[in-house]
């Protein structure tokens, strides 16, 4: 019986923590999103959203896969197609090379009414947002996040200079 009653309790908090899951999961600010500490594959290496036909940018990145981008890609693509009236009707997006970027901008399809917009940037799913119009259709390469890398390399420098100077005195 106080198995049973044990029982009872533990599915009955699961099912508070799955309704609060559910409650919370309403709105997700997918700017807090942060990969989780598992080791780089390899150098440089990052994360884009990464979703194919969603509805919308919200069903694309509440659902997206997480994983890493394959070592010949160095940006995260995003394609949006919407209706006259900006209306969502299909995000994609995944990891790209140079050559897939330089497709970015906005083109209205005339026949159909749509307009598909494709932007590209740089660094940790970096692709949040989606492209609307030819302000945010673009190629976003942020040198900052290429510098932030580069200086932990500087900072070993000296370091590694001071080491030198003790073991040649
Ligand atoms: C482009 O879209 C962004 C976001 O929707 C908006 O804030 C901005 O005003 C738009 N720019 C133009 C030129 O329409």
């Amino acid at each position: 019986m106080l198995l049973f009653c044990h029982t009872l309790a533990v599915a009955f908090l699961q099912i508070f923590v799955l309704s609060a899951n559910w409650t919370l999961a309403k709105n997700i600010n997918f700017y807090n999103v942060r990969p989780p500490l598992d080791p780089t594959p390899f150098p440089n290496s990052f994360k884009c959203f990464t979703c194919d036909d969603a509805v919308d940018n919200y069903n694309c990145n509440r659902w997206a896969e997480d994983k890493w981008c394959p070592k010949n890609t160095q940006y995260c693509l995003t394609v949006h197609l919407f209706t006259s009236y900006g209306k969502s009707t299909s995000v994609t997006k995944k990891c790209a090379t140079r050559d897939e970027c330089h497709f970015v901008g906005c083109r209205h399809h005339r026949d159909t009414g749509y307009t598909e917009c494709v932007s590209c940037c740089e660094g940790m799913i970096c692709n949040v947002e989606i492209p609307t119009n030819h302000t945010n259709a673009v190629f976003a390469v942020m040198h900052a996040w290429r510098m932030s890398h580069g200086s932990r390399r500087t900072v070993n420098v000296p370091l590694l200079a001071s080491v030198l100077a003790v073991v040649l005195l």
